[in-house]
């Protein structure tokens, strides 16, 4: 990897692109920036909320501007939402601007990982295994394309995986 470059984590809810994403930042020298995270600073709401307000699509909108103003910079680490990868555009200013990584989880770590969370607006509804599925279907192809480097975390707490990562970029 260039040491000018981003790094751009992707992959589903509960992948731990966020978990990952700071135990890797130390270890870089990278800024970690979350773009959720972001967009909830300047928009002054939740992703919850924005759901609620301006429909899925206007949270895109707000991803979609964000990550592209994040990939301006040089040397930032940015941990996706996962659904940053649906939209085209997205997906050509990573692979133009950082080099991606895709972690991938099975739905059934995803659960444990996200029961009792109620700030993802697509789980907030009773059939959440089914939803992931489907997004793992919809969403895994996008995944894949758009990543330099599948790095599978099973099994790994962050620090561990964070040394591993490390080593093949
Ligand atoms: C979403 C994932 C969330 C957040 C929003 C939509 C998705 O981010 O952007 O709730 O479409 O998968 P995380 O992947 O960080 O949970």
């Amino acid at each position: 990897m260039n040491p000018a470059a981003n790094l751009v984590l992707v992959g589903p809810m509960g992948a731990g692109k966020t978990t990952l994403g700071r135990a890797l930042a130390a270890r870089l020298g990278l800024r970690l920036q979350d773009v959720d995270s972001a967009v909830e600073q300047e928009a002054g709401a939740s992703v919850t909320e924005l759901f609620a307000r301006e429909g899925e699509a206007g949270f895109r909108a707000r991803e979609k501007a964000m990550l592209a103003r994040l990939l301006k910079g040089e040397g930032v680490l940015i941990a996706t939402g996962g659904g940053a990868v649906l939209d085209a555009d997205n997906r050509q200013a990573m692979r133009a601007r950082a080099f991606v990584v895709y972690l991938p989880v099975d739905v059934a770590t995803q659960l444990v990982r996200l029961t009792g969370d109620g700030s993802r607006p697509l789980l907030a509804r009773p059939d959440r295994e089914q939803v992931l599925h489907d997004l793992a279907t919809a969403r895994s192809p996008l995944y894949r394309e758009v990543a330099d480097l599948v790095f599978d975390t099973h099994g790994l707490a962050a620090d561990t995986a964070a040394n591993r990562l490390v080593d093949r970029l």
